[in-house]
């Protein structure tokens, strides 16, 4: 062999042998779209964290494929939704969408990417048509159908006996719908939603409705708010006088990742939702002292749901051994999951929605103690789905 011909062959077994595998197949782009300000950010934040957590125990590496991060703050605004999911899937090119917190921008990232055939998991943002009439085989989540909770609640409201309720939230698809699942079940075992009390999200002018409460006094009050807004919320309910007299039920999210602001008005308030504290399961307390050693904070349910994305995204990439292009191969095998989460095992309906455990928990000191299975197993519905 001639030397140039020995030499041109020695730096081809050194390109293979000696790149570092990175640089062998190509990094696995993630476009974490959430919101980083606003009554949200916080919500945002804690799925971030939890999502690179399980990425950093995977050695920053899943299905084989080194994962890099772009963000993009989507501020919880519909109206600025598509734009900024074009930024990721046109300008930066990502394989993989992670977003969103809230419902309505949740909805524009689906069509999108539907239309562009674009990987999505959604960490949080509940909205139904998401797993309803938008299904796609390329999108999943890895949190909660915004009926799930409040379906829940609407069961365990009737058993403790209110039969009149006056429902109050934000005027969004997470709001009605939350509301609509509360509705569903507890008009199903005999109660009554007298009164349907909303203001248009992210205000906080809670006083007019707080008066109308307690003009009704209803049995019992039923709520969806969440991060901010859910603070002031609970406050505003407490300084009404209405917290001992008029027994306030929510979706878990009114007292989750917020107890510490809310402190002694929230005390006592029963929630449902698919996490709490006190669960013991060996995942959880796993993924507690990893999330405390890594951030210095307590998990919450977004943070949950965030760590649960990752590994949703592993699952599918071991399965097509990081080729992500081969989407139902990746389907196939999320849909036959039994995922170990915090939040103990769940799997993934055909819809795409968790298939999963609804708490009911009960605010004590800075915890959301979880005291009972509220329904266990909760599919949502899927109406409308046609895969
Ligand atoms: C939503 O918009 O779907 C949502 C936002 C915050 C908490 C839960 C649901």
């Amino acid at each position: 062999m001639q030397r140039r011909t020995l030499l041109a062959a020695l730096a081809a077994t050194l390109a293979v042998t000696v790149l570092p595998a990175s640089a062998q197949s190509p990094r696995l782009k993630v476009g974490f779209m959430l919101p980083y300000s606003g009554t949200y950010a916080a919500l945002g934040d804690a799925i971030e964290k939890g999502f690179r957590l399980y990425v950093a125990e995977q050695g920053g590496r899943l299905g084989g494929r080194e994962i890099e991060y772009v963000k993009v703050d989507d501020e919880s605004d519909p109206a600025k939704a598509t734009d900024n999911v074009n930024k990721l899937i046109k300008r930066d090119n990502v394989d993989v969408l992670v977003g969103t917190v809230h419902s309505g921008v949740a909805m524009a990232m689906a069509k999108a990417a539907k239309d562009n055939g674009t990987l999505l998991i959604i960490p949080n943002a509940g909205a139904v048509a998401v797993t309803g009439p938008m299904c796609a085989q390329n999108i999943f989540r890895s949190s909660f159908s915004n009926w799930q909770p409040g379906y829940a609640m609407g069961e365990v409201a009737a058993k403790r006996g209110a039969r009149k309720v006056v429902t109050i939230t934000w005027k969004y698809a997470a709001g009605d719908e939350s509301v609509g699942g509360f509705k569903e079940a507890f008009e199903k075992a005999g109660g009554q939603v007298v009164k349907e009390l909303s203001l248009p999200f992210p205000n906080v002018e809670f006083q007019p409705l707080l008066t109308e409460i307690a003009a009704i006094k209803p049995d019992a009050v039923y709520t969806f708010f969440a991060g901010g807004g859910a603070v002031k919320f609970v406050k505003d309910y407490a300084a009404a006088g209405l917290k001992n007299t008029i027994p306030l039920y929510g979706a878990g999210f009114l007292t989750d990742g917020t107890l510490e602001a809310q402190g002694a008005d929230a005390q006592g308030l029963l929630t449902t939702l698919h996490y709490g504290d006190g669960l013991d399961n060996a995942k959880d307390r796993a993924f507690r002292a990893s999330y405390q050693k890594a951030y210095s904070a307590v998990p919450d349910v977004y943070a949950v749901q965030g760590y649960d994305a990752a590994q949703m995204l592993a699952i599918g990439l071991n399965a097509v051994k990081g080729d992500i292009s081969k989407q139902a191969d990746f389907a196939k095998a999320l849909e036959a999951a039994k995922i170990d989460s915090p939040r103990g095992t769940f799997t993934i309906g055909p819809s795409h929605n968790p298939v999963q455990d609804i708490y009911l928990r009960q605010v004590a000191g800075r915890d959301n103690k979880v005291i009972g299975v509220a329904t266990k197993a909760l599919a949502d519905p899927g109406r409308g789905c046609k895969m």
